[in-house]
């Protein structure tokens, strides 16, 4: 019980990794906030943990939307009480924006990926000052180290706001006991679906561990920043990669 007592919102808790984050959380004692735009999905998944004697609701979010923060951080506080943990997940990749050198699907990832996370650090931020206490978790990605011509432009630029974000963040809430760090993750599924076999056996070939992560990989390494674990843990940068970027 990692996380006996603690409330938590998990952005993008609908699918992938962030489902996996939000389902850990659960078992590990947390009260878990699912925020997704895909509401099908997010109440399937809070059923399933609540049925498992997990606790769990979801709110439908847009993390694009500040007025949406707004109501999802009211909401959390209305049903359990306080606030002690955001996973800024939430995001999407280069093929779903279309042409890659339009202004426009830059500009729609930038909004999805990079300032969703501002706002959702600076309302959470906002909600766990007078707690004295907090811990917000950005998931960026290896792309927030390094750039690829495979993919778009505007994922690596997002993903290297977050990081660098993520520092800022942590400086300035530090004197509040507000930590703020960032994860890494590596290539693996759902995201990578969308690659071809080629592209994912070339993928593989590059990695020292030889093989795609799982998303339950991420959320472990989410779950020890999150928790009281890493109490002396801010502004830094969890790589979970097989090992991709070490070469
Ligand atoms: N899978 C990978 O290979 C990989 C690698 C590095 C980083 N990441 C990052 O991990 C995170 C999760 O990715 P995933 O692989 O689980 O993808 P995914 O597509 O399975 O999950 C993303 C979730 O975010 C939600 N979402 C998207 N836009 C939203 C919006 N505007 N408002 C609210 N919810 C929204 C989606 O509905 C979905 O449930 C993303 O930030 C992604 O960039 C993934």
């Amino acid at each position: 019980m990692r996380l006996k007592d603690k409330v938590a919102i998990v952005t993008g808790g609908a699918h992938g990794m962030g489902e996996a984050e939000a389902r850990l959380f659960a078992r590990e004692g947390a009260a878990v906030v699912i925020a997704d735009r895909l509401a099908k999905e997010g109440e399937a998944v809070a059923a399933d943990i609540a049925a498992s004697q997990g606790r769990a609701r979801f709110v439908q979010t847009d993390v694009t939307s500040e007025a949406n923060w707004t109501r999802l951080i009211a909401e959390t506080i209305a049903t359990y009480g306080r606030l002690d943990i955001l996973v800024n997940n939430a995001g999407i990749s280069g093929s779903s924006v279309g042409d890659v050198d339009a202004l426009e699907g830059w500009q729609t990832i930038m909004a999805i990926n990079a300032s969703s996370v501002f706002l959702g650090t600076k309302l959470a931020a906002a909600a766990m000052i007078p707690n004295g206490r907090g811990s917000i978790v950005n998931i960026s990605s290896i792309m927030g180290f390094v750039g690829s011509a495979d993919s778009h432009p505007g994922y690596a630029a997002s993903k290297g706001a977050v990081r660098i974000y993520t520092k800022a963040a942590a400086a300035k809430y530090g004197p509040s006991g507000i930590r703020v760090n960032s994860v890494h993750p590596g290539y693996m599924p759902p995201m990578l679906n969308a690659t071809n076999a080629a592209g994912r056996a070339a993928k593989i070939d590059a990695t020292p561990l030889r093989r795609l992560g799982e998303p339950i990989e991420v959320a472990y390494g989410v779950l020890f920043l999150a928790s009281d674990e890493a109490s002396f843990v801010t502004g830094t940068e969890l790589v979970i990669d097989g090992g991709y970027i070490a070469q």
